[in-house]
């Protein structure tokens, strides 16, 4: 105790990093739980930026552990890769453990990932392409490769002919795609299988161990609430569970182990790939937020669309999650605005007004967003010290959104430094 959750509240991409990083310097154990190297979070330390897609960010301080729980799907090249430039920067990586129940992405997770994107065309979800969809449908269809198998030659060597000559004739009858030479493969991820191997350990009994004797621990979250399969913008949304209950499954913890759960979301909204937007500015404000904000993607480096911070999602957040506190992300990139807009209900076509953000596609389809509108800030915020120097504008608008959403709002991002944070 305390165990500490945090979540992205809105598409992904709402400055999570920053507010893990913070949290894990005060952290002893960091756990990621959920998803893959779909996710990217950027810390930046001391004018140093670190992007990181599978590694928990505690790895940046030295006695933190850092786990990488089951519900987590690895791909272990990149993983390496992202092993080999931290150690390159005198980044030690002797903390890190990985469940051996976590599932591997496979060279086929990959290839199927673009295909199936293609065979939709214009109803493409937009994915990253990283695998994720197709390696989540595995474990689901219970022919995984697990991290466990990938540490054992003869297991691996066993599960890789199974599933992929079952993938190699999908992939060549159904998609007319490129066969995998199969032992080539179980010769590259043996290789990477010796290399994790030291790094394996019981997540689940460590995060249990770790409470127990009182320690401070941290669920990382990664992707976010709208993308979760199930409380997302379905089907426009990842594969995994992102939201706070995510955290039991993915690290095998019970709920009660969890203290305290808090929701990230930036001081507007963005989205990257395909799927209902209703805040979305296709204007000169969006194009400003974006090249202000600096909305590209860390892990496909895609331009994010941009819009106005809706509340209707944010309470949504707040409901799914649970969560106990907000911290509202890059309110500095608002600077320069002369009104700020806020959705804080939906209209439907015939009229009625709807607060809740809607189940499916369908409902969504031809909400417009209700808004508020108030004063916006020319003043450069990025060096304020707390939150009371900040200017009246800025203070009534971060009110207002604590007001709308529901939820205290605890901290507030004013530039992408560690430092950058003022709370509240
Ligand atoms: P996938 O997770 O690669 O299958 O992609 C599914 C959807 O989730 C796409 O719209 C992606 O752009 C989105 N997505 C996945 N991971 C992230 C993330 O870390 N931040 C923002 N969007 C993400």
């Amino acid at each position: 105790m305390p165990a500490n959750i945090v979540v992205g509240s809105q598409w992904g991409d709402e400055g999570k990093g920053k507010i893990i990083d913070i949290l894990a310097s005060r952290a002893e154990v960091v756990v990621r739980s959920q998803g893959g190297n779909n996710a990217g979070h950027t810390v930046v330390n001391n004018g140093e930026v670190y992007k990181l897609h599978l590694i928990p960010s505690g790895i940046l301080y030295p006695d933190t552990l850092c786990l990488i729980g089951a519900g987590v799907v690895l791909d272990p090249k990149d993983f390496i890769s992202e092993l080999d430039s931290l150690e390159s920067r005198g980044i030690s990586t002797k903390n890190l453990k990985i469940d051996p129940r976590a599932q591997i992405v496979m060279p086929w997770h990959i290839q199927l990932d673009g295909l199936s994107e293609k065979f939709r065309g214009n109803s493409d979800i937009g994915t990253t392409k990283r695998g994720i969809g197709p390696a989540y449908m595995d474990k689901y269809e219970r022919c995984g490769i697990r991290m466990y198998d990938l540490c054992h030659p003869e297991v691996l060597a066993e599960k890789i002919k199974s599933t992929g000559t079952l993938k190699n004739k999908i992939i060549t009858a159904v998609y007319n795609g490129d066969a995998y030479d199969l032992d080539k493969v179980t010769a590259e991820y043996t290789e990477y299988g010796k290399r994790l191997a030291p790094y394996m350990d019981d997540v689940s009994v460590l995060t249990y161990e770790a409470d127990k004797a009182g320690k401070t621990i941290m669920f990382e979250g990664a992707q976010a609430t709208l993308l979760d399969i199930d409380f997302g913008t379905y089907p426009y949304v990842t594969s995994s569970h992102p939201l706070s209950a995510g955290v039991c499954v993915g690290t095998g913890v019970g709920p009660k182990t969890i203290t305290n759960v808090i929701g990230v979301a930036k001081a507007y909204t963005t989205r990257v790939g395909k799927g209902p937007f209703p805040t979305e500015l296709n204007d000169e404000i969006g194009d400003k937020i974006r090249k202000v904000g600096g909305e590209f993607g860390t892990t496909t480096g895609r331009p994010r669309r941009t819009g106005w911070f809706d509340a209707v999602i944010v309470r949504h957040s707040v409901r799914v999650n649970g969560l106990d506190s907000l911290a509202i992300n890059k309110l500095d990139t608002l600077s320069g605005l002369e009104k700020l807009k806020v959705c804080v209900a939906y209209k439907l076509p015939d009229g009625s007004v709807i607060e809740n953000f809607p189940p499916t596609l369908e409902g969504l389809a031809g909400c417009e967003p209700v808004y508020e509108e108030f004063d916006g800030f020319n003043e450069d915020i990025s060096n304020a010290k707390s939150f009371d120097e900040l200017p009246q504008n800025c203070k009534t608008y971060i009110e207002k959104l604590e007001e709308l959403c529901g939820c205290h709002i605890s901290m507030v991002g004013i530039g992408p430094d560690r430092s950058q944070i003022l709370e509240r």
